[in-house]
C-alpha cells in the first residue's frame, strides 16, 4: 500500500462527512434544534444548529456515498487504487455523525462561553471526523474496521484540518459563511 493509495483512501472514505457540514451552511435557517432554550444563561446550542440543516446536511452525505459508489469501481481502475465502497448504514453514519459532532461541539462553545460563530481552534476542525467516525463504527463496525487503518486515520487528522480551512474560507469569501471558519 502506498502513500497515494492511502491518502485516496482515507478522503475517499471521509467525503460522505465532509459534505453535510458545508450543505448545512447552504440550507441553514428554520427552526433550532435548542427550540431557543437556554442551559443557564446560556443557549444550549445556538441558533446557528437548526433541523432543517442538519436534515440537508445528512441527505445531502448519504447522496455523495451514493454518487461515489456509483462510480468507486471505475475510479478504482482508472486510479489502480481500491476506493472503498459504502453500505449504506456506514453513509448514514459518516453524514449523521458528522453533523452530531459539529452540534456536540456547538454544546461545548456556549458551555464555555463562547457566543454563536466564535471560533474554537482545532474542535471546529475535528469535531466532525470524530462524531463521523463514531457514529460510522456504530452502525457498521465492519466497514470502518477494514476501510480506516492506523495510516488512512493518520492522514485524516492531517488532511481534514487543511480541508476545512479551505473549504470554510472559500465559504467565506463567496459570502454564504458568516465567519472563515
Ligand atoms: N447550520 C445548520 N444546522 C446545523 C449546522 C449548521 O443550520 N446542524 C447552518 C447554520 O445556518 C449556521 C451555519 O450553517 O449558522 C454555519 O454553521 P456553523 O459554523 O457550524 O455554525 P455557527 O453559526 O458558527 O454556530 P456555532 O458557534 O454553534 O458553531
Ligand atoms: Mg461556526
Amino acid at each position: 500500500m502506498g502513500v497515494v493509495s492511502v491518502v485516496v483512501t482515507a478522503l475517499w472514505a471521509m467525503l460522505p462527512a465532509y459534505v453535510p457540514n458545508n450543505a448545512a451552511v447552504l440550507a441553514g435557517g428554520g427552526r433550532p434544534i435548542d427550540g431557543g432554550r437556554t442551559w443557564g444563561d446560556r443557549r444550549v446550542l445556538g441558533d446557528g444548529k437548526t433541523w432543517r440543516g442538519t436534515a440537508v446536511g445528512t441527505l445531502a452525505g448519504v447522496a455523495v456515498a451514493l454518487a461515489l459508489d456509483a462510480v468507486s469501481e471505475s475510479t478504482s481502475t482508472l486510479l489502480d487504487v481500491a476506493v472503498p465502497a459504502f453500505s449504506l448504514p456506514a453513509a448514514f453514519g459518516l453524514a449523521l455523525g458528522a453533523m452530531c459532532g459539529d452540534i456536540g461541539a456547538s454544546f461545548l462553545k456556549r458551555r464555555s462561553g463562547r457566543e454563536r460563530g466564535a471560533p474554537f481552534p482545532v474542535l471546529d476542525q475535528l469535531d466532525f471526523v470524530v462524531g463521523a467516525v463514531a457514529l460510522a463504527t456504530l452502525l457498521d463496525f465492519e466497514w470502518v474496521r477494514s476501510t480506516f487503518g492506523p495510516a488512512e486515520l493518520g492522514v485524516l487528522l492531517v488532511a481534514t484540518p487543511l480541508l476545512h480551512v479551505l473549504t470554510n474560507g472559500v465559504a467565506y469569501l463567496v459570502g454564504v459563511k458568516d465567519e472563515p471558519w
